[in-house]
């Protein structure tokens, strides 16, 4: 029989700007608490520890997606995208978004983006200083996603305003979501709008909407795509490089061993996610009573996954705080589990490794200063990461 325990109850506020900007300490806390904790102040279940985050992932007929958002607008919104939905409609959505970002898809972009990726730290390496986030991380993403994508012209300016903006309305109907309707109705309009004549001819974004042409994929859901490969692709890749070069910054034995050794550069670039997750708060929704820990969820709850909380989870990983690139922790999870896991971790890997690489190759040493947090409802981005007294290798 199982005991049925008092709940954990926190009253703090997740999403709080101290929260976002850092949530070591209170994700710590919860942690700490229980794997389950209610959060009185925004009526949320907070999963928190490693093992029970992946059996709440891996459970989608318990955990729905259709509440992937913690704004009921949003959900509204996000109906008919892979995101926000279950099995069998998400299996069919997932197989379109999928098509053209598998291995095979994406292997003959190997060389192009680790050339740009040379090219753009080589020039970077000439000055003294830089930014980790503006001239380094964003220039990657920028560069390949949207070339990739087919995005032409002044919309290339907008794109991750438009991604930070519609990662905000993932999260509570708090002032910063508040603030991000104007930007992520754009966002929508757009590739809403759109027939696939503004994308580029050879593009992914291009052959997705050749696709609905020929009635292979439902018309209306290659807008949906397109959305999906923005919003989703920007920031949380440009986060992950930025956050590479911090760790590297801060823990500069670490760098040596990575620079000796390039084929550590996968199990590099698999700590700094497990150190760093990208996504705050994974949404999800209860559809019936489910028993974490010895404490039950009732069905209909709104949930919080913690990836954050469960990367540092001292119960699965040694050391957690600790970066060491040896760990090489390949089932952190950031990209997060099960039939949602992220569905362009081929890409954002080949883009980390390649930046990655051309970082190590052509820096002997470096500094990093103190790194500013994008304060975002959903997505742990930096505003900027300085980096100076570069010593060129
Ligand atoms: C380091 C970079 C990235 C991280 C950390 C990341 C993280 C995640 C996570 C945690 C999820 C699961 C969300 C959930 O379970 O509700 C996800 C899903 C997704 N990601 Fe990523 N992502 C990254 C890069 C990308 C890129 C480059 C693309 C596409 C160009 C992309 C496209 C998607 C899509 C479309 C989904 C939804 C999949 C589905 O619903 O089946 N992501 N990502």
């Amino acid at each position: 029989m199982t005991t049925v325990l008092q709940a954990p109850t926190s009253a703090m506020d997740i999403w709080s700007d101290e929260i976002l900007a850092d949530p070591h300490d209170a994700f710590t806390e919860l942690r700490e608490q229980g794997a389950a904790v209610y959060l009185e102040s925004s009526d949320v279940w907070a999963i928190t520890r490693y093992d029970e985050i992946r059996s709440a992932l891996a459970d989608w007929e318990t955990f729905t997606s259709t509440r992937v958002a913690f704004n009921p607008q949003m959900n509204e919104v996000l109906i008919g995208t892979s995101l926000a939905s279950d099995p069998p409609l998400h299996t069919q959505m997932r197989a379109a978004l999928t098509e053209n970002l598998t291995p095979r898809a994406l292997r003959g972009l190997k060389g192009t983006i680790e050339e740009k990726a040379d090219r753009i730290v080589a020039e970077l390496v000439t000055r003294d200083a830089f930014d980790g986030v503006h001239d380094l991380a964003r220039e990657l993403p920028l560069q390949i996603v949207l070339d990739l994508i087919g995005v032409q012209g002044d919309v290339r300016e907008k794109i991750l305003d438009w991604g930070a903006s519609a990662f905000n309305l993932l999260g509570p109907m708090n002032e910063r979501s508040q603030q991000s309707f104007p930007l992520a109705g754009e966002l929508f309009e757009w590739t809403h709008g759109m027939d696939g004549n503004q994308l580029a001819e050879g593009s992914i974004g291009r052959a997705v909407f050749d696709a609905g042409a020929r009635g292979d994929i439902p018309p209306e859901l290659c807008g949906h795509i397109i959305h999906q490969y923005l919003a989703a692709g920007m920031d949380t890749t440009i986060g992950a490089i930025a956050n590479a070069v911090r760790a590297f910054g801060e823990n500069p034995d670490q760098f040596t061993l990575v620079k000796a050794d390039p084929s550590l550069i996968p199990a590099a670039f698999n700590e700094t996610l497990r150190h760093q997750a990208l996504l705050h708060a994974v949404g999800r929704g209860t559809t019936r009573d489910v028993t974490i820990d010895g404490v039950t969820i009732p069905g209909g709850s709104q949930v919080a996954i913690l990836l954050y909380a469960g990367n540092r989870d001292p119960r699965h990983y040694d050391d957690p705080d600790t970066f060491r690139v040896e760990r090489n922790p390949i089932d952190h999870l950031s990209f997060g589990y099960g039939v949602h896991g992220c569905a362009g971790q081929g890409l954002a890997r080949l883009e980390a490794y390649a930046a990655i690489g051309a970082f190590c190759r052509h820096v002997e040493s470096f500094s990093v200063g103190t790194a500013v947090p994008k304060l975002n409802n959903s997505s742990r981005a930096l505003a900027s990461l300085p980096v100076f007294d570069v010593v060129v290798a």
